[in-house]
């Protein structure tokens, strides 16, 4: 153990939730950085949600009907829009789930973390799609295409050992999938040089395939909803590809037909300015309604004269300059004059060809306004609105994506300590690695252990700080909370021994990787019936090195 000062009480043991260990006092913070190509550490994962707009997985916890151990545990400790998804699954509506593997080398045991995301999402109802990202392997990490062969066949044999039900769920590689392709022509036409050098840092220097390979992980990642229908779809990840997460969100609205808003008038408004707009309209169609039933003689200028002495409640003003957004409302709402305000949902035509304006105008029910560029729908509420707009969308030649959702893992601390990293042997544990090999590598892991085994009993251990209670968390100890539970309070209070636990999470190491590989040798047939081409013979160059 390297810390020399042992940090007086122990953290509170026994909870339902640990952190998993990985968050590291002595790491910096400043730098917050997700670059998908950069090394995968993340600094303090609280940062991630202020910095980035990751929202905290524990905020949709309970809405998930049956959790998985990683999120029952914080392993998964974050998510955009998960809520979607959540939702589809409690109530028996479709969903998918779908991630991509680079084959840069072996599948390990933090790939592990993602092949059981996938497979519980399939087991949990949904559709499921693993896939080889050798475009990016070959023009991001110089792989040569004999290489990317091999490695794909081992990262394709542990997800089928791990229980990917291939008859039901999809595996492809990039390269092979001739509408990921033409899908991510279409989404790549929306994204401009300019943004990728925002997103991803990329200059004059970048390779132009190592862009194609980002557009086809757009691609990939809408493939779900374009194979069958618009649908919520859980992409999980380490929080290092969320830059692609939040571009594919960007995109797949870019690409709709229609832009469904609400308004009240003639003129545009914006969030806050709208907020502001219905208090005015609320409290004058309440009056008028009061008066003589009729809500339409609420006119501009006299919400104007009612906002301009309009004080909003404390909790509507959070971080919005509402002053602002109160000045150009009022200027609005005076240029409106005489014109009725009246609540309505507006449809913009974002994309749409001639014919879908034309359908949508037709399908909108009830009273409604066409104009050059929008139609407004009086009787229509936003969720029908939205419903509409994606139907003749996808009737008429458009995708009618719906944004995909995301959940991030924290990433396993190195057995050496510091990083897990393919290019340290020592620090993590391949799937293919000899079972005995694999024990041994617990049995030499870093522990958050005292110096003696005296000062363990008087201070306890630091299960926080320990690789080996993360392996526990993170694979060992399975479906089982009781075991991460007692191994946990055990160390921090000091009943638990490092030579002892390390003995139990070797064995438990060994029996794993020699049960996984007697299934991968099992997956072998299931992997020849599959349609997946990992004999390429294709020609080029070993890459971009
Ligand atoms: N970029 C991912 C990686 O580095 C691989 C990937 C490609 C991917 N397409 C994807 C991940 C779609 C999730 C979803 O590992
Ligand atoms: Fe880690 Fe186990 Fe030692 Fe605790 S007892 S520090 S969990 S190895």
């Amino acid at each position: 153990m390297d810390e020399d000062t042992p940090d007086g009480e122990p953290p509170a043991a026994g909870g339902p939730r640990t952190d998993g260990g990985t968050e590291r006092a002595d790491e910096p913070t400043e730098d917050v950085a997700l670059d998908p190509w950069g090394s995968a550490s993340v600094g303090d994962y609280a940062d991630l949600f202020e910095e980035f707009g990751i929202e905290a997985f524990d905020d949709v916890a309970d809405d998930v009907p049956d959790p998985h151990y990683l999120m029952r545990r914080g392993v998964i400790f974050g998510h955009r829009e998960y809520d979607a998804v959540a939702e589809a699954m409690a109530n028996d509506e479709p969903f998918a789930a779908l991630s991509g593997f680079m084959p840069t080398g072996d599948p390990h045991i933090g790939h592990k973390l993602v092949f059981d995301e996938i497979i519980w999402h399939q087991q949990q109802g949904g559709d499921a799609f693993g896939l080889i990202a050798d475009l990016e392997a070959h023009s991001a990490r110089g792989m040569s295409w004999d290489e990317i062969d091999e490695h794909a066949r081992n990262y394709l044999l542990s997800l089928l050992a791990l229980g990917f039900d291939a008859d039901e769920g999809e595996i492809y590689r990039q390269s092979d999938n001739r509408a990921v392709q033409d899908l991510g022509f279409e989404l790549g036409s929306k994204a401009n040089f300019s943004e990728f050098e925002a997103i991803y840092g990329f200059d004059g220097e970048t390779n132009v395939s190592h862009m194609q390979s980002v557009v086809t992980q757009t691609a990939d990642i809408l493939y779900p909803q374009l194979v069958d229908e618009p649908k919520p779809t859980v992409i999980p990840v380490g929080p290092d590809q969320d830059p692609h997460v939040r571009l594919t969100r960007d995109l797949a609205t870019r690409v709709r037909y229609f832009k469904v808003t609400e308004a009240f008038a003639s003129f545009e408004l914006d969030d806050d300015e709208r907020q502001l707009v219905r208090a005015a309209y609320d409290a004058l169609a309440a009056d008028a309604a009061g008066a003589d039933g009729d809500a339409t003689d609420v006119r501009c200028e006299d919400a104007a004269e009612w906002l301009a002495d309009y004080e909003p409640p404390e909790s509507d003003r959070e971080s919005v300059d509402l002053a602002a957004a109160k000045a150009s409302a009022l200027d609005k709402l005076e240029a409106g004059g005489k014109e009725p305000l009246r609540p309505r949902v507006r449809f913009f035509d974002r994309n749409a060809t001639d014919e879908a304006f034309e359908a949508l105008i037709e399908a909108v029910e009830g009273e409604k306004r066409v104009f050059e560029g929008h139609v407004d729908a009086f009787d229509l509420t936003r969720g029908e609105a939205e419903s509409v707009a994606r139907e003749v969308e996808i009737d008429n030649g458009g995708f009618g994506f719906r944004q995909p959702s995301s959940i991030y893992h924290r990433f396993m601390t190195g057995l050496t300590g510091g990083k897990m990293s393919s290019s340290i042997p020592a620090s993590h544990i391949s799937l293919l690695d000899d079972p005995e090999d694999g024990y041994d590598k617990v049995k030499a892991a870093t522990t958050g252990g005292r110096d003696t085994a005296e000062e363990q009993r008087e201070l306890g251990g630091e299960a926080d700080e320990c690789p080996v209670y993360e392996l526990y968390a993170y694979l060992l100890a399975g479906d089982d909370d009781e075991l991460t539970k007692t191994v946990y309070s055990e160390c921090v209070n000091g009943e638990r021994l490092c030579g002892g636990c390390k003995e139990q999470a070797a064995e438990l190491m060994r029996e794993f990787l020699e049960d996984h590989q007697e299934k991968r040798e099992e997956a072998e047939e299931l992997l020849e019936d599959l349609d997946i081409d990992l004999d390429s013979d294709r020609r080029g160059t070993g890459g971009e090195h």
